[in-house]
Parts: C-alpha cells; sequence; structure tokens
C-alpha cells in the first residue's frame, strides 16, 4: 500500500458566472475542487484547514470507513464541525474499495460548492472488467446555489429552484453570459471513452444523454456492474455511475445534456438543461451541436428502466440471505404545527405549518456534541437510542391504500438513534410516503454499502415482493421509487456511527435522517477505534 497526502484548504474564492460575481466557498480555490487519486488498498491522509468563515467538514461519500469511523465527516454524526481557523487531519485506507466516488462537505449546505471527486483505480495488475477505456473524463454537476439554508430553514417554507446546473463547473450554453462557459470533451473517432458520473447536486435529480450516443452502464456507487446498455441515465444526488461511450458516430460536435427528473408533484422547480460538447477531433466547432434527448421531467418509466438495469457483477455468495433484523422506514415530508407563530417567517410551509421531513414520524434534530463522541464516551444527554424498528404510528404495509399511510403530520422531534448488534445482518425496508407528497427521495447509508434486493411501486408487501438474492447492485444511495419501496441488505460489521438520511439536502435539514449505531465486535479486529487527537471540539 500507498500512502497519499492531500492538502484541503477550504477558502472563499470569488467567481464570475452567468453575469455575476460572487464569493463561494473551495477548496484550494477550484471549482469543482481537486480530484484525489488513489488505488485500492492506499491509505489516504487529508490535511484539511478551514480558512473560510464558515463551520466545515468532509465526507468521503461511499468510502465504507472500515474500522476509521471519526473520519467519516458528516457533522454532529461523527465529529463536530472543523471552525473557522482550525484544522482536521483525514485519515483512512481504501478496503477493497475501487471506483468512483466523490467527497463533499457535509455541513449545512455548503457542498453546494465544495465537493470533488475521489477516484480509486483498482490494484496494479488487477484490470477493469470491462475493455479498457481510450481515456477517462469525470463529469459532475451540481446547482450553482448560494448559501440559501438559513433563511429557508427559518422562514419554514421551500426555497426557490436553482438558477442553473452546472457539468464540471461550466453551466452551457443555455444561460444568460454563458456562452463560452462550456465544458468539453475531445474524442478520438473510434475510441472508447469511460465517463465518470457524480451528481453533487443539492436538491435535484437529473437525466445525463449524450446525443446520438449509447451509454453503457459498467459501474454504480463505486462497484462493478453487469454492462447496460441504456439511452440515458438518471442519478439521484450523492450517486454515481461509471459509463462506457463508444465515438462510433460521425464526426461532429454533440452535446452532452442533464436536465431535472421531478418526481413529486407540485414541486417548485425550473426546466432547465444543462450542455457540455461532446466534440470529435476534426468537427467544426461551430457546426451545430445536436442536442441530446433527455425524458420528460416525471418520466418515472426512464427511472424504473435504468434501475432494472443495475445487476451486480459478482454479488453472488455475499448478499444475506438470512436476516436477523427488519427495519422497517416510512420517509417522507410532512407539515409540522408552527411551534412559534412570531416572528411570522416561521411559518410559511402550507397550512401555516413548518415544512419538515420524518423517518417513522420523527424528524431528526442534530445534537450539540457528534453522537459518536457521545457514544464512545458514554455521554447520556446528546441522544436516545429509542429510534423505533417501524413507524409510530399504524401502519398497515399490507393492506394500506399506496401513497396513503401513515398520517405523518406532526411528526415529532428528536435524536434518536438505532442501536444494532455488531454482526447483525439487517433488511431496512424504505417505504415512500407522506402527507405532502411523494417523491423520489435518495436515500443514502454511510459506512456501509447495502445490496439493493428488491423495490417496487405502491406499498411494500411482504407477500408479493420480489426479492433479488442473486445478482442485487451493490449501492450506497438508493433512489427510492416515487409512492414506492426499496429493500436494501447489509451486513452490520463495521462499527461505528453511521448517519442515515435522503441526500437532498434540504430533506436532511428538514429531519429524513437518522443514526445508526453499531456496537463493538467482540475481537481485537472488530473493535470501535478511538477518537484522533485532533478530533474537532465542540
Ligand atoms: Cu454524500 Cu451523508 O452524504
Amino acid at each position: 500500500t500507498t500512502t497519499r497526502f492531500y492538502d484541503f484548504k477550504i477558502q472563499t474564492t470569488r467567481v464570475n458566472k452567468l453575469c455575476n460575481s460572487n464569493e463561494i466557498v473551495t477548496v484550494n480555490n477550484m471549482f469543482p475542487g481537486p480530484v484525489v487519486y488513489a488505488q485500492e488498498g492506499d491509505r489516504l491522509i487529508i490535511k484539511v484547514t478551514n480558512l473560510s468563515p464558515y463551520n466545515a467538514t468532509i465526507h468521503w461519500h461511499g468510502v465504507r470507513q472500515i474500522l476509521s469511523c471519526w473520519f467519516d465527516g458528516p457533522s454532529y454524526i461523527t465529529q463536530c464541525p472543523i471552525t473557522p481557523g482550525q484544522s482536521f487531519t483525514y485519515e483512512f485506507t481504501m478496503v477493497k474499495q475501487r471506483g468512483t466516488f466523490f467527497w463533499h462537505a457535509h455541513v449545512s449546505w455548503l457542498r453546494a460548492t465544495v465537493y470533488g471527486a475521489l477516484i480509486v483505480y483498482p490494484k496494479a495488475g488487477v484490470p477493469y472488467p470491462f475493455p479498457f477505456p481510450y481515456e477517462e473524463h469525470g463529469e459532475y454537476w451540481s446547482q450553482d446555489i448560494v448559501q440559501l439554508e438559513r433563511q429557508v430553514i427559518a422562514s419554514g417554507g421551500v426555497p426557490p429552484p436553482a438558477n442553473a446546473y452546472t457539468i464540471n463547473g461550466h453551466p452551457g450554453p443555455n444561460y444568460n453570459c454563458s456562452t463560452n462557459d462550456v465544458y468539453k470533451i475531445d474524442l478520438v473517432p473510434g475510441k472508447t471513452y469511460l465517463l465518470r458520473l457524480i451528481n453533487a447536486g443539492l436538491n435535484t435529480e437529473n437525466f445525463f444523454a449524450i446525443a446520438n450516443h449509447k451509454l453503457t452502464i459498467v459501474e454504480a456507487d463505486a462497484e462493478y456492474t453487469k454492462p447496460f446498455t441504456t439511452d440515458r441515465v438518471m442519478l439521484g444526488p450523492g450517486q454515481t455511475l461509471n459509463v462506457l461511450v463508444k465515438a462510433d458516430q460521425p464526426i461532429a460536435r454533440y452535446s452532452m445534456a442533464i436536465g431535472p427528473y421531478i418526481s413529486a408533484r407540485n414541486a417548485q422547480f425550473q426546466n432547465i438543461t444543462s450542455v457540455a460538447y461532446f466534440q470529435y477531433s476534426g468537427a467544426v466547432p461551430s457546426s451545430l451541436s445536436l442536442p441530446a434527448r433527455l425524458p420528460n421531467i416525471n418520466d418515472n418509466l426512464a427511472v424504473k428502466t435504468v434501475m432494472d438495469g443495475l445487476k451486480g457483477l459478482n454479488t453472488k455468495d455475499d448478499v444475506p440471505k438470512e436476516i436477523d433484523a427488519t427495519l422497517f422506514l416510512t420517509i417522507g415530508l410532512n407539515v409540522n404545527k408552527c411551534r412559534s407563530p412570531t416572528p411570522q417567517q416561521n411559518c410559511q410551509g402550507m397550512n401555516n405549518g413548518t415544512m419538515a421531513a420524518s423517518m417513522n414520524n420523527i424528524s431528526f434534530i442534530k445534537p450539540t456534541v457528534s453522537v459518536l463522541e457521545s457514544y464512545y464516551k458514554g455521554f447520556e444527554d446528546y441522544f436516545t437510542p429509542d429510534f423505533p424498528a417501524a413507524p409510530l404510528r399504524f401502519y398497515d404495509f399490507v393492506n394500506g391504500a399506496p401513497n396513503s399511510a401513515p398520517n405523518d403530520t406532526n411528526a415529532m422531534n428528536g435524536t434518536r438513534t438505532k442501536v444494532i448488534e455488531y454482526g447483525t445482518r439487517v433488511q431496512i425496508i424504505l417505504q415512500d410516503t407522506g402527507t405532502v407528497t411523494t417523491e423520489n427521495h435518495p436515500i443514502h447509508l454511510h459506512g456501509y454499502s447495502f445490496y439493493v434486493v428488491g423495490y417496487g411501486s405502491g406499498n411494500y408487501n411482504p407477500q408479493t415482493a420480489n426479492l433479488n438474492l442473486v445478482d442485487p447492485p451493490y449501492m450506497n444511495t438508493i433512489g427510492v421509487p416515487v409512492g414506492g419501496w426499496a429493500a436494501i441488505r447489509f451486513k452490520a460489521d463495521n462499527p461505528g456511527v453511521w448517519f442515515i438520511h435522503c441526500h437532498f439536502d434540504l430533506h436532511q435539514s428538514w429531519g429524513l435522517a437518522t443514526a445508526l449505531i453499531v456496537k463493538n465486535g467482540v475481537g481485537h479486529l472488530e473493535t470501535l477505534p478511538h477518537p484522533p487527537a485532533d478530533l474537532p471540539r465542540c
């Protein structure tokens, strides 16, 4: 193994985009931030110094953090924030993991601009399980949104939609003042390219397509999949996909585009498309860029088609066939009663309430000391271990009418966590619900990848659910079908405190989250590690 060192300086940087000059928070003055490269088995040591005026942490999305839970990064879950002027060094090993990951800030909505790719190559001499590509390109997109969080959360209402999407920091030619602010890939005709796609956006799921070209998915969430060829893909925030694209079309300039997938009814959104160029060498640069064909914004079938195509490459023997514990989690939006009617702006949600979100009728409130530190030190005041294994209100998942139950208006607030014994084979049923609207929620689990053994529309029914225990994909973020369910399985063999939450930052702030505490193993190797000396204090 090689040890690789990186230096991250979080700072404010002035950028000119879309006719405006803005200060944004970046790492090392780059937007997107620096790419971190490693090889499977490598040790990464990344010193993060916070020179910005905001609290910061960095999360290594998709890295399982085997026995290194202190370096996972979600604020108030595994660490207190790195305050302005402070630094913290993250140290972890890429144990049996390779592929496309990304890192992002995990405090307030800072990840809007503080993110970058983490690319982990296979061990030397181990080839990809697909033809070696001529070149690799990273594509990550985000919403060019400034810090809205405080206003939105304080108002109790809903944020305005993003005013642009960006591809590798570039909005593309569809907006004001952006004709030349376009990302471009130059291609050699006949060659095959590997594109590493990352949805780094805050609050929107996106379709991606390239005009006239097919995409062959070979990896999802940094795990290999059986090759699946499609015209377009959909990624929720937090998801990554590797796709192969063959430059087999007539020499021209084509467009690669991202556009929104909006599954919620009555959602506020702008139907905007951001474009980058996919340009063959020899093409006249001014030649017409053929438009990419994206599905309609509410095309649930297009999403299902991609999901149906995701199968693990070699997962068979590792999928837990038996389970020891089931967690049934309802996920959804709700409106909580407004508790402080003055000042008025606190009650701008529907019915003069406060917009909220919950799991099992509980809106997660982040504590003031990290759950991991409290758990490790035995503090009792910062969280409770009583997260319910099923919704608090009666939920008849066999007979319940689709999308109608449970009634989770006025969910309760709490820092309630679920404690899991070491080694438990866990199944989690994620059931989309909500009194406000149903919606495809990208649910992300820290500390593990999980097998997506089933999903469907309507309410989960154990009698009719057809589970795939043979070749399910192994993922870390699952877009639970709108008004539907997903079943995931994993073995709880990594002790620590692991956040599970909706990767829409808005919903996370509204409480669509909880923390799983996986207890110590018995032997030396499975023991909860001790905290590092420079762990930030609250
Ligand atoms: Cu990519 Cu908890 O986050």
